[in-house]
Parts: C-alpha cells; sequence; structure tokens
C-alpha cells in the first residue's frame, strides 16, 4: 500500500511508524507539514492509498481529508480532543489512557474512529511516556487501522455516535496558570506531576531568583529535607529544592528572558550565581535500587555481572558526563565481576555528544572537539576492555555517536521496539568519530557505507537482519531487562567464557596489527576538524537549527521518495 505521512517532523513516533510499516512492505513517504500548497503537491505526486498524520500541529487541509482517507494519530482515549491530551492526562493523575485513530474531518480530533488502543499510565514525563507506552499503542492502532482500511468493509463510527464506552472529552490548550507550582503548598508529587506534564515542551514556568524559567528533568529526592521553596543542594548538572513535605530535584532550564532566544541546559549551568553557596552532595556510584534521587550514572551488580547505567537527559552526552563515564566503567572494570552490562537510560540509550552544551560554549568549535574526544576516550576503553565481556542492553533508542558507542560492546541486544539512527549526515554532513570507521565494517561489511549513506531510522528486527545489533526481544522495557539478565547470567556462568575472552584478545591484536585504534581515531578526527573549523559551516549551522528547534522549510529529499521520482523524471524530460 502506498502510505503517506503528514508529519510536523520526524519524531521518534514517526520514525517507529516509518519502521514498522516499511517493514511489513508498505511503500511510505514523508511529507512535512510546511504549508497547504505543499501539503497538495506532496498528495498529488505520491497519489497514496492512505495519508496518516502521526505528529501534526496544524489540520489536514480540506482538498486533502474530502478527497482521500486522512487518519490522524490522537495520544488520547476515544472521545478526547485537543492540543494538550497528555499534559491533561498526566496532570489529572489519569490511571488508564490511550491512543485513537481517527479520521480527518472539518473538526479537530472528533471524526470517526479507526482503531484505538489503552495502557495504563506510569509516572513519567510526559516525552518519556510518549516515546514509550503512546509509541507501542500507536504501532498497534495503525496496524489495526490499516487491516480494517485493507478488508473494505469497516465501517468507523464517530464518538458519541452509539460508541459505549467514550470517557474522553474535548480539553483545551493548557495553559501555564493550569500547572503553576506553589512551592509553599505543593507537596513533592504535585510538583513532579506538573513538571512531568509539560517536559519535554514547553516545560513549566517557575521563578529563581530575580528571573523566570522553564523547569524540566525532574525526579524525586527522598532524604534530603529543607525549608518549602529553599534550594538545599546541587549535584553535577542538577539543584534540589525542598517542598512542604520533600524535596525535588531538577536537572535542566532553559530561561525565559523577552527578545532573547534561550534552550535547555543543565541547570547549573544557567543558575551558576543562585547556586554558588549551594552545597554539593555527591553520591556513590553503586547504591540501592529503590532510593529517589538525581542520579545520572549507578551500577548495580547481580551475580558476576555489573549493570552500568548512563541516563543522561535526551539522551545527550557532554565532555563532563562522559569523562564521569569513563571514570565509572574503570572502577566498573575493576570489580570482579566476568560481564559488565551497558545499560544506557531509559528512553535513550545514548544520542552522542551534547549539542546544546556545545552550543551554549563560549567557542562550539572547541567544545565540540572536547566532546568528540572524551566520547572517543569511552569507545575505546569499552573496545580495550580484555579482562570482561561487555554487552549493550539498548532499552530505549540511540542515535549518531550514541548509536556507535554500542557497537563498541561484544554483544548489542535491544528491545524489539528500538530505533536506531546509526549516521551523522543529518547533522549538517559531520563526518563522525567514536571509531565507526572500524566497528562499523566489523558488524555489518559493506552495508555500512548504504547504512550510513541513507540517513534513515533502522527498526532492531532490520538491524538484527544485517548483523548489525544480535539480538532483539522484549515486549517493553522490563520484559526487556528481565531477558537481558538472564542472558548475561548464562553468560557470565558459561564455562567457554574464558575461552570467549581469549578470543576476543586474540581478534584485537590481529585488528590492531592489521590497522591500529590510533589509525582509525586519527583519520575520523581529521575530518571532524573539518566540520568544527573548516570553511564548510553545515555542521554549525545544522546544530543551531536542531538546538534551536528551527522549524522544516522543506522536507529532505531522503524521506519525501515522491519528490525523489518526480525529480528523476523531470530531469529525464529535460533530457529528451
Ligand atoms: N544533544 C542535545 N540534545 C539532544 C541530542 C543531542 N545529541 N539528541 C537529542 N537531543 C534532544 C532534542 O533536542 C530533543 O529535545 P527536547 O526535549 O527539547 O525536545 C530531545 O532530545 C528528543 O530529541 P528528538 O529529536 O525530538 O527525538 P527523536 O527521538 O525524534 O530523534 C534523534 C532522535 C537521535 C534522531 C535526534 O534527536 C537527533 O538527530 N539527535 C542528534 C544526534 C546527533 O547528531 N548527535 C551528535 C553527533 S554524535
Amino acid at each position: 500500500m502506498r502510505i503517506l505521512f503528514l508529519t510536523h517532523s520526524f519524531n521518534s513516533l514517526t520514525q517507529r511508524l516509518y519502521v514498522e510499516l516499511t517493514e511489513r512492505g508498505h511503500d511510505v513517504s514523508i511529507e512535512y507539514d510546511i504549508n497547504d500548497v505543499v501539503t497538495v503537491e506532496a498528495v498529488r505526486l505520491f497519489q497514496p492509498d492512505l495519508i496518516f498524520a502521526p505528529y501534526l500541529r496544524r489540520a489536514i487541509p480540506e482538498e486533502i481529508w474530502r478527497n482521500h482517507l486522512c487518519l490522524v494519530v490522537h495520544p488520547g482515549i476515544v472521545g478526547d480532543g485537543g492540543p494538550s491530551a497528555l499534559d491533561w492526562a498526566i496532570l489529572n493523575g489519569a490511571t488508564e489512557w490511550g491512543v485513537t485513530v481517527l479520521q480527518a474531518n472539518g473538526e479537530m480530533d472528533a471524526g470517526p474512529v479507526w482503531a484505538s488502543v489503552n495502557f495504563r499510565m506510569r509516572e513519567g514525563r510526559k516525552s518519556s511516556l510518549y516515546r514509550n507506552e503512546v509509541t507501542e499503542a500507536a504501532v498497534t492502532a495503525v496496524l489495526l487501522a490499516i487491516e480494517r482500511f485493507s478488508r473494505g468493509d469497516y465501517v468507523p463510527l464517530s464518538p458519541g455516535a452509539g460508541q459505549a464506552d467514550v470517557r474522553g472529552q474535548w480539553h483545551p490548550l493548557m495553559n501555564q496558570s493550569d500547572r503553576q507550582i506553589d512551592w509553599s503548598t505543593d507537596d513533592a508529587r504535585t510538583v513532579l506531576r506538573k513538571i512531568n506534564s509539560a517536559d519535554g515542551s514547553p516545560g513549566v514556568t517557575d521563578r529563581l531568583g530575580k528571573e523566570l524559567f522553564h523547569l524540566y528533568d525532574a525526579c524525586e529526592e527522598d532524604s534530603l529535607r529543607g525549608k518549602a521553596g529553599e534550594i538545599i543542594a546541587r549535584r553535577h548538572g542538577a539543584f534540589c529544592r525542598a517542598t512542604r513535605d520533600g524535596a525535588i530535584w531538577i536537572g535542566h532550564l532553559k530561561k525565559i528572558a523577552p527578545g532573547e532566544r534561550t534552550f535547555k541546559l543543565p541547570a547549573t549551568l544557567v543558575l551558576n550565581e543562585i547556586l554558588a553557596h549551594v552545597p554539593e552532595v555527591s553520591l556513590s556510584l553503586e547504591f540501592s535500587r529503590d532510593r529517589k534521587t538525581y542520579k545520572e550514572i549507578w551500577y548495580e551488580e547481580m551475580g558476576e555481572a555489573g549493570y552500568l547505567y548512563f541516563d543522561f537527559y535526551n539522551g545527550a552526552m557532554s565532555t563532563e558526563q562522559c569523562r564521569r563515564l569513563l571514570e565509572a566503567y574503570k572502577q566498573v572494570r575493576q570489580r570482579p565481576t566476568r560481564v559488565i552490562v551497558l545499560m544506557g537510560g531509559h528512553d535513550f540509550w545514548s544520542n552522542g555528544i551534547h549539542l546544546n552544551s556545545i552550543e551554549a560554549a563560549s567557542s562550539p568549535a572547541d567544545e565540540s572537539w572536547r566532546n568528540i574526544n572524551a566520547m572517543d576516550d569511552l569507545v575505546e576503553a569499552i573496545i580495550m576492555t580484555d579482562t570482561h565481556l561487555t554487552v549493550a542492553a539498548l532499552r530505549g533508542n540511540a542515535g549518531a555517536g550514541g548509536a556507535f558507542l554500542a557497537l563498541a560492546a561484544d554483544r548489542i541486544y535491544a528491545r524489539t521496539g528500538v530505533v536506531l539512527n546509526p549516521h551523522y549526515k543529518n547533522m549538517g554532513n559531520l563526518y563522525g568519530s567514536e571509531y565507526w570507521t572500524y566497528l562499523l565494517p566489523r558488524r555489518v561489511g559493506e552495508r555500512g557505507r548504504e547504512i550510513m549513506e541513507n540517513r534513515l531510522p533502522l527498526g532492531a528486527k532490520a538491524a538484527k537482519r544485517c548483523g548489525l545489533i544480535d539480538d532483539c526481544f522484549g515486549k517493553d522495557a522490563d520484559d526487556f531487562v528481565a531477558q537481558v539478565e538472564s542472558i548475561v547470567a548464562a553468560l557470565a556462568e558459561d564455562v567457554s567464557h574464558e575461552t570467549q575472552l581469549k578470543e576476543k584478545q586474540l581478534q584485537r591484536t590481529k585488528d590492531e596489527t592489521s590497522k591500529s585504534l590510533l589509525h582509525y581515531r586519527t583519520e575520523e578526527l581529521e575530518r571532524m576538524k573539518l566540520n568544527f573549523y573548516g570553511f564548510d559551516p553545515s555542521y554549525h549551522v545544522a546544530r543551531y537549527n536542531f538546538v534551536f528547534r528551527v522549524p522544516n522549510s522543506w522536507t529532505p529529499l531522503h524521506l519525501a521518495r515522491h519528490r525523489r521520482v518526480s525529480r528523476k523524471i523531470a530531469v529525464s524530460t529535460n533530457e529528451i
């Protein structure tokens, strides 16, 4: 089936649907929602059987929905409507929520329902629910809608038109006043819920000192206490603020400054002066699984396996975070265990160097250089590990350098729903480092070139088929982790463990003899130097656009396949 995605951007949900539908043989093309004229043109060029709007912020032009079946993916239960669906569900403490696939008509979110799937709500950020529960439910609902459409006899009903279980209702856009924090009266749970309802976007507005900020990346603290509203501690990029009954950590802020374009940054980078006298409260690497506090890197041991977690906000890894992770990794390597499992974060395993921190630096080129070198040091330490077998366990997606960081491990497992973006070119033709020129061919051979050039997301199943990863399984993160734990326990106890280690050492020696790691690194970094310091500013421009969320003004041709075909036709017509 020819399926066109009309979408605001190629975000995580759209990427996952793209992966699922192409995997099933559908011919999928993508058009960004730029304006009505461009949308109409895209539909005319592609002549789709079906149009999906997985992530749209504007209404579909009437000319299109009147002549084509357009199905909107709405992150809400049947009957729910409005632009702040998940925000209200979180703020109102809904215990169950859902995704509805409905037909576009003249009324927003009120068209006939083609499919709906519900899920149990979890306490978490809006973006985390979106990337996990909403995405999984959306995949099921979209596949069901396609099946019903193909059957040809399905008659969708409008909510309210005879549907018995319609619990949802229309909600207006959520305003800042709906989730404003009152630090003197709100308890920690309420504060957390308010911040979560607006994380990743738009963020809850709050005053700190004389200035206003948007707050993100919050979590509860279980032992530090203070006067309600007081800032009582800092740790790495975050600060801790007391509530009347407990305390909340806040990891990221965006300054609100009229006339100034700002972006999210680690809180302590933004609040330097306010935090000058706030005590730094450190945390040991290893601590109880149940502790509630701000933690980016932590470690657990189970039998003869060590699990190293690195849950960096949005998977972005700054120079300082890479260095801290490397120190942690070195400590973990000293432990008398046999397997090290790199667990990454819950939502993202890793997304490579920290583009926001780089943008904020006085010299973004110098900071890019420091950051990529810190990443390379970390990758090198993993590749060079000859005391343990290493496993990368991807609960969440990985992109760019983060995907290649995973390839440094001996075994790579991913949750089935994970989407990988093992390429750099979307960031202004960045060449990339992280030893990818060594790690990618050793896994996929010649196919590496195609993966890098295509710049497309790769689902876990396709990644397994081409050898990029070893296996994928698990219906959700918990199920995936449970299966990883049993595989890893077996690996650690395997009688052939020593033999496997010896083979690994031999292979490394052989590889080093044919071309040294230093050689790979030097070659890659020479190219990166040109990206950072050369005449072509593409990387700096792309990073600026990414960090400042500059809206798309056209759809790249690697996504808009309908435009590629038309260009080819145009070219051949000219030749004739
Ligand atoms: N540095 C800083 N922030 C990053 C980041 C990075 N490397 N990668 C992702 N983010 C942030 C985004 O800005 C966004 O922030 P928000 O919370 O303000 O919305 C958030 O993470 C989610 O990213 P988004 O692009 O919306 O997620 P996605 O799942 O739709 O797409 C990627 C995932 C990996 C394809 C996309 O984020 C990306 O291209 N990231 C940049 C990767 C990169 O080029 N790294 C540098 C080279 S190693």
